[in-house]
């Protein structure tokens, strides 16, 4: 069973999909396991800045992705068998994923990944197109989103990051419409997809909200 959420950075689909997955049972009495796909974009740029490949030369980074290798166990990244999840974080790869992410080659890639994790195993899934591209049929499907002066707040409060309220803004906006004038996997509310506005709720009344649609 997959639970597919999608929504902009900062909506707070990572904080409730992972509460989902730990809440919930599937049909077949089993569990759910958390995955964010982000954080697969994530490692490649992370990959791509330390082997020094220009983030503006989409063939060499399309090379590196299709070369190395990623994996993702119990929301932990391996790239080449290293556990780099606690660096994925940056200011800098919060500004490098979102290009990334638009080359259509790398999404595949992605994708492909992502799927192969929901063959064997109930999933709750977030990104920007796992209700949309990658999991168009998926048992459930939702999109959260809030204002950009929220998102800001929210990321500022994480106490992550070393920009201003109003630096952060800037880039969440940037990051928006990179994010949301894909080729491919553009950030959209899929027909038939749950919207849920989350500028003004607690984490617990998103929780709620979902699971009501979910029992
Ligand atoms: O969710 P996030 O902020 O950790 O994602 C990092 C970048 O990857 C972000 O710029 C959007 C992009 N992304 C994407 O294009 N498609 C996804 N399914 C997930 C993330």
């Amino acid at each position: 069973m997959v639970i597919a959420i999608d929504g902009p950075a900062g909506s707070g689909k990572s904080t409730i999909a992972k509460l989902l997955a730990e809440k919930l049972k599937g049909q077949d009495g089993q569990e759910f396991t958390y995955i964010n796909s982000g954080k697969l974009y994530r490692a490649i740029t992370l990959g791509c800045i330390r082997a020094k490949i220009d983030l503006n030369d989409s063939e060499k980074i399309i090379e590196f992705a299709k070369n190395v290798n990623i994996s993702y166990q119990k929301d932990e990244v391996f790239l080449n068998g290293e556990n780099v999840t606690k660096l994925l974080h940056t200011d800098e790869i919060d500004r490098f994923s979102s290009p990334l992410s638009a080359i259509v080659p790398v999404r595949h890639i992605v994708n492909d990944l992502v799927r192969f994790l929901a063959k064997e195993q109930n999933i709750v899934v977030e990104g920007r197109d796992m209700t949309t591209v990658v999991f168009p049929n998926a048992e459930h499907r939702f999109y959260l989103d809030a204002s950009a002066d929220s998102r800001a707040k929210r990321r500022f409060e994480q106490g992550v990051s070393n920009l201003s309220l109003q630096e952060i803004k800037d880039a969440i906006l940037k990051r928006d419409e990179i994010d949301k004038n894909k080729v491919e996997g553009s950030l959209k509310i899929g027909e038939g997809v749950h919207y849920f506005d989350t500028s003004d709720l607690t984490i617990i009344e998103v929780y709620e909200r979902l699971k009501e649609n979910i029992d």
